[in-house]
């Protein structure tokens, strides 16, 4: 049966169960992939218009950066995904200091320098005045998009 034969079909023409999903107008975003691409990877970088962005998945959720090192233009998010540890003081001179492993799989390490950078904020972990640039990260009607 054809959609405009289809007394359920809704005035796009299609079936949509849920309203809320497949509505979005999508025309102005840039497509990065199905998400059940990121079923086997962490990230997926596409180009737009020129520009590398990349698109990592953190926790199930989605986060975009510029793949442009903002030391001195290394692909950066081609590095290492991993984890931090952090210090901190005891409260008591004679008591040990804890380590706090954090930041779990979302800082990604520049592969020429190795400078880290949170994926989250874009923010370098040590120095936050330095910064990649970050992109709002839309899923609509099982794709992943890019508003960048
Ligand atoms: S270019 Fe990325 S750390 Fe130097």
């Amino acid at each position: 049966m054809a959609a405009e034969d289809d007394p359920d079909a809704d005035e796009t023409g299609t079936n949509d169960p849920d309203p809320a999903e497949g509505d979005l107008d999508t025309s102005e975003l840039t497509r990065v992939a199905d998400l059940d691409a990121f079923e086997d990877v962490d990230r997926i970088i596409v180009d737009v218009e020129g520009r590398e962005i990349a698109v990592f998945a953190v926790d199930g959720e989605f986060h975009a950066v510029s793949n442009y090192c903002v030391h001195q233009g290394g692909p950066v998010c081609e590095g290492m995904l991993s984890g931090g540890l952090s210090v901190e003081d005891p409260a008591n001179a004679d008591d040990r200091a804890e380590l706090d492993y954090s930041y779990a799989d979302r800082l990604v390490s520049c592969p020429w320098h190795g400078w880290e950078f949170d994926v989250v904020t874009g923010e370098h972990l040590a120095r936050p005045k330095y910064r990649l640039p970050t992109y709002d990260v839309v899923v609509d009607d099982g794709a992943v998009y890019l508003d960048a």
